[in-house]
C-alpha cells in the first residue's frame, strides 16, 4: 500500500453549539458542548486512513491530558503515531469552535501551542520518513519554517506534495513550484492570489494564477458547488453531492484526506475529486471533526 505522510496540526477541538453565531461583544446561551480530536493535519490524516490510505502522522503535542487523549485515539484508529513529537514546555494546541446548529456554519479560533514549536531539528530527524513516502500532505497550521523544510525534503526526493493552504497565508513563489496539488477554498484562493473569487470567471482566474506560479494541479473547493480543477489538461468543475447538513466543520479536511487516498490508489484527478466530494458530503451529515470522517465502506456505499 502507498504511504501518505501527513505533516500537520493536532488540536483538541472544544466545540460549543448555539442557535446562531454570536456577534462580537455578545454573550449567547448555547445548547451543547463537546470536545474531541481535531486540527486540520490530524483530521486529514484520519480521513485518508479511514478512506484506505496507509498514513503516518507527524505533529507535536504537549505533555498534558489532551496529548494523551490523541495518542490513544491514533492507537484506536490504527494510525502510525511513532513520529509524533512531544514538547516538554508547550501545551497541546486547542481550537475553539462555535457551530450554528441551524445552518451548520462555524467560527474557529486556534491556539496552536506545541504545533507552532516544531523545530528544524525535529523535521531533520524524520527526513527519512518523508523521503520514503509516496506523498507528503501539509497545511498551514504548523509553523511555516518547519512546513517549508518538510516540503523541501520531499521535493528533493521527488515525493509529490499536496498542500491544503489553510488557514491561508502568503508564501514565496518558490514554494508554489514544489506543490503538485493545492486545495484552497474560495476564501483561501482569494487570500493567496488577491483575486476576488466572487464569480465563476474570477475563480477560474484565481486557479490560473496559482497554476502559472508553478503548482501542477489547482483544486479550488467550492462547498456545495463542488470543486474547480485546473491543470495542464483539465479546466472544469467536479460537482458536489447534496446531503442534509448537520455540521460543516472538517468538511474540507474530509475532502483533502479522501482526495489524497484516492490519488494514492491510482485514481485520476477528477475521479479522486469525485471520491473526495463523497467523503466531504458524508462528513457534514455527522457532528464533530475527526469523528465525522467517513469510513471507506460508507463512501463506496454512498457512491453506488
Ligand atoms: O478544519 C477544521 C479544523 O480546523 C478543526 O478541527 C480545528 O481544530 C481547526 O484546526
Amino acid at each position: 500500500m502507498k504511504k501518505l505522510t501527513v505533516f500537520g496540526s493536532f488540536f483538541e477541538d472544544l466545540c460549543g453549539k448555539g442557535p446562531y453565531l454570536p456577534k462580537p461583544g455578545e454573550t449567547l446561551i448555547g445548547t451543547e458542548f463537546t470536545y474531541g480530536p481535531g486540527g486540520k493535519g490530524s483530521n486529514q490524516a484520519v480521513a485518508a486512513h479511514r478512506a484506505g490510505a496507509d498514513v503516518m502522522m507527524i505533529t507535536k503535542i504537549g505533555k498534558d491530558p489532551y496529548g494523551k487523549l490523541v495518542l490513544d485515539f491514533y492507537d484506536n484508529e490504527g494510525i502510525d503515531r511513532s513520529h509524533v513529537f512531544i514538547d516538554e514546555n508547550k501545551a497541546t494546541g486547542i481550537a475553539l469552535i462555535l457551530v450554528d446548529e441551524n445552518t451548520g456554519e462555524n467560527l474557529i479560533l486556534v491556539a496552536p501551542g506545541a504545533c507552532h514549536n516544531i523545530k528544524t531539528e525535529d523535521v531533520q530527524s524524520i527526513q527519512d520518513m518523508i523521503k520514503n513516502s509516496d506523498m507528503l500532505m501539509v497545511q498551514m497550521e504548523v509553523n511555516m519554517d518547519a512546513t517549508f523544510l518538510a516540503m523541501e525534503i520531499a521535493n528533493e526526493s521527488g515525493v509529490p506534495i499536496i498542500m491544503n493552504p489553510a488557514p491561508a497565508q502568503k508564501i514565496d513563489d518558490k514554494y508554489y513550484r514544489m506543490i503538485d496539488y493545492i486545495t484552497p477554498n474560495e476564501i483561501e484562493a482569494e487570500i493567496l492570489t488577491g483575486i476576488k473569487t466572487d464569480s465563476e470567471e474570477n475563480i477560474k482566474a484565481a486557479a490560473e494564477n496559482l497554476f502559472k506560479k508553478g503548482v501542477r494541479n489547482v483544486i479550488i473547493t467550492l462547498g456545495k458547488q463542488g470543486v474547480y480543477i485546473k491543470n495542464s489538461i483539465m479546466n472544469g468543475k467536479v460537482p458536489a453531492y447534496n446531503v442534509k447538513t448537520v455540521d460543516t466543520t472538517g468538511a474540507g479536511d474530509a475532502f483533502n484526506g479522501c482526495f489524497a487516498a484516492g490519488l494514492l490508489e491510482g485514481m485520476t484527478i477528477d475521479e479522486a475529486a469525485d471520491f473526495a466530494n463523497a467523503g466531504a458530503a458524508l462528513s457534514v451529515t455527522k457532528p464533530g471533526t475527526a469523528p465525522s470522517m467517513p469510513y471507506r465502506k460508507e463512501i463506496d456505499k454512498f457512491l453506488k
